[in-house]
């Protein structure tokens, strides 16, 4: 579904990203994993339209999408999770979630002096939207919550709906259970799972806890030093040398997070 062939990111001198050559195939829910500074959120941020590469290609369904804005990835269902942002936070779950959809009509002016019923119409819509969201991430209980209100898992949850408000086909999430309890970070990994049989999403994931990749994740890719080392599955990758290598060159503290 998505390939990108010899990504390379400068930061002035520094190679963040340092030819990097993947494949991500439709339907999976593939893992990235790496030391500390592997260059993976560089890599999630050129291929979301970020970052600007430095040089090399991405493609998606074999076109070319090289450098596209958000925007207009987002209009082809590629989607990056973000932090629900600071001025949202005084919103509603649902509000934050009514907000997602692009070119809603309540927007134009038009509509506003024109349109009043088909808002009307459109706002429910939206709301009743919202509501199965919140429902499938087993948060109904929060729709009306303020957002900066709710747990650290339960915004990352309700991050994971924002990408369920519109039609997303790929989506990208980077270290999802960080700073989240376990039982939220299983209600996350049932969400994604569900969200990849039922509904036919395809996820990149950066994850450093690896029962949590363990659970979703075929293939794993690691990364080191802005290059991929290694591909295949999580056993697989944890038994190649290289990657034990490059875990072990960042010290002890970030070998146990392989081992774990
Ligand atoms: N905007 C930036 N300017 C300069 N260096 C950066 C920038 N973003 C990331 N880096 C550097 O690039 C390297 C890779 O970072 P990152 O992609 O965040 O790694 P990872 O997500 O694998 O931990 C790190 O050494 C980081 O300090
Ligand atoms: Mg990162």
């Amino acid at each position: 579904m998505i390939t990108v062939e010899n990504l390379h990111k400068h930061f002035g001198g520094f190679h963040a990203v340092d030819g990097a050559s993947l494949t991500i195939e439709k339907g999976s829910i593939t893992g990235l994993i790496g030391p500390n500074g592997a260059g993976k959120t560089t890599l999630f941020n050129v291929v979301a339209g970020v970052l600007q590469p430095t040089s090399g290609r991405v493609t998606m369904e074999g076109e070319d999408i090289t450098g596209l804005p958000p925007h207009e990835l987002f209009h082809k269902g590629l989607l990056r999770t973000f932090q629900i942002a600071h001025e949202f936070a005084s919103m509603s779950c649902r509000e934050n979630l009514m907000m997602v959809p692009p070119g809603q009509a309540g927007e134009s002016l038009w509509d506003t002096w024109f349109g009043r019923k088909r808002i009307a119409e459109e706002e429910r819509a939206l709301r009743a939207k919202a509501d199965e969201v919140l429902e499938f991430l087993t948060i109904e209980h929060l729709a009306d919550h303020k957002a900066g209100q709710v747990s650290g898992g339960q915004k990352k949850l309700l991050e994971l709906g924002r990408t369920m408000m519109v039609d997303a086909r790929i989506v990208f999430l980077d270290e999802v259970g960080a700073g989240v309890n376990r039982t939220l970070l299983n209600t996350i990994g049932d969400a994604i799972i569900r969200l990849n049989k039922e509904r036919g999403y395809t996820f990149v994931v950066i994850e450093h806890d690896m029962d949590f990749i363990e659970r979703l994740c075929d293939p794993v890719i690691c990364m080191a030093e802005g290059k991929v080392l290694a591909e295949g599955s999580l056993g697989e990758i944890k038994a190649n040398e290289h990657v034990i290598e490059a875990y072990l060159g960042t010290g002890l503290k970030n070998k146990d997070k392989v081992e774990a």
